[in-house]
């Protein structure tokens, strides 16, 4: 690590590939992720699902190299993305972006990705309506409408709760969640009587007073989206806590709050909850049961992947083929029409980012939380085949605009 221009910077971790080969291209890829601070453990996950990727798929690139250059973007705040992906622009001349954990830090840098050309593959950020902030942006995360949408209609259809209170983190991903979560359940024929902004993402507030409201309240379902991490773990605890489940009211989300690198720590207070989500290290496909032990081999058997990892592995293969499919030569066009219509057997299952939207498009599935063999780990009740962004196919609001 060193400081330049008063910004933290890691230096490139990784140069992959055959140097020997007449023509070799180094391929300069800006990563800005948080390296630093309480969201620190979110870019542990999708660094090391990238790494992961290179190492066993490096030979790959067919010859070329690529030279992670990475910056901490520490906050969700959005300011700190933008000046550093301006100097990853200006002053690195990168031939693509990814990272971006947090919607606003994503929302921030699209200006300067269009301006400057340079491709952007999201590897979390899950506002539905990114994509459109730019021809040059594709992800390969999920958009919050994925899961919001058919938690709602489960919520409703199968746990038949009729009525709902929503809790969320109160900036753009939270309000799209719970936007998408009445979208279903209100269509199924729910009634949401209350939606709570719930402080930010950058600290974990104490969640007692909006969850006892809702108990005061006594819906049926309480949906809440938090940006995973100690938000999520916080969550199950005020919910126990408060002993909401005898109170008769169902914990119920997208995947964020049952993050695989958080469950076990939840304790037994975790059990029963329903959410719905693209990813679980407890998938029992052969592709994630190698992956998840290629992860275990590589950063020690007591840790895990989460839905993080998973898009810093499919981010890092999306970015391979494109280097390898342009023979090393980038340009921001010619990576955007390789990337439309993309397709890879993840872990998670077959994705695709749909050359409309340039959103990813994958299996969605209704998880419980159980306990078996001493551990918490996720059940899958129900699935859902490649589901596109609902936001974008019901062209709402600001997903119109593409
Ligand atoms: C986001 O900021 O878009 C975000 C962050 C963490 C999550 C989900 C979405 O778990």
């Amino acid at each position: 690590m060193k400081f330049k221009n008063g910004l933290l910077v890691i230096a490139a971790a990784a140069v992959i590939g055959v140097s020997s080969v007449a023509k070799a291209k180094n391929v300069r890829v800006g990563v800005v992720l948080p390296y630093t601070g309480g969201a620190a453990q979110f870019g542990q996950q999708i660094d090391r699902g990238m790494s992961l990727y290179l190492s066993l798929h490096g030979d790959q690139l067919g010859g070329h190299q690529i030279e992670l250059i990475k910056r901490d973007s520490k906050r969700p705040g959005g300011d700190i993305a933008k000046t550093a992906v301006q100097e990853l622009i200006t002053r690195e001349k990168v031939d693509l972006l990814t990272g971006f954990v947090f919607s606003p830090n994503a929302m921030a840098s699209a200006p300067l990705v269009t301006q400057g050309k340079v491709p952007m593959v999201i590897m979390n950020a899950g506002t539905a309506w990114i994509p459109n902030l730019s021809p040059y942006i594709a992800r390969v995360s999920f958009t919050m409408w994925q899961a919001g949408v058919p938690m709602g209609e489960y919520a409703k259809n199968t746990l038949n709760c009729t009525s709902a209170a929503s809790g969320y983190t109160d900036y753009p991903p939270g309000k799209d969640s719970v936007a998408a979560f009445k979208f279903g359940f209100e269509g199924a024929g729910g009634k949401v009587v209350d939606a709570i902004p719930m402080g930010g993402p950058r600290e974990v507030p104490d969640f007692t007073p909006f969850f006892q409201r809702v108990k005061d309240a006594k819906p049926d379902c309480f949906y809440v989206f938090v940006p995973a991490g100690n938000h999520a773990s916080a969550v199950v605890k005020t919910f126990s806590d408060l002993d909401m489940a005898g109170a008769g009211i169902r914990l119920i989300g997208p995947g964020d709050i049952t993050q695989d690198t958080k469950l076990q720590g939840m304790g037994d207070s975790a059990v029963g909850m329903v959410t719905v989500h693209h990813y679980s290290a407890d998938y029992e496909t052969p592709e994630n049961q190698t992956f998840v032990a290629a992860w275990k081999a590589a950063y020690g058997a007591d840790t895990t992947p989460d839905f993080m990892g998973v898009a810093g592995y499919d981010g890092m293969a999306a970015i391979v083929q494109v280097i390898r499919e342009l023979d090393g030569n980038i340009s921001a066009d010619a990576t955007m029409d390789i990337l439309k219509g993309w397709k890879f057997d993840s872990p998670r299952g077959p994705i695709m980012i749909d050359p409309e939207t340039r959103d990813i498009v994958q299996d969605q599935h209704v998880h419980e939380v159980v306990k078996s063999g001493g551990r918490l780990k996720i059940k899958v009740l129900s699935s859902i085949s490649q589901v596109k962004d609902p936001c974008k196919a019901n062209q709402l609001g600001k997903c119109a605009s593409n």
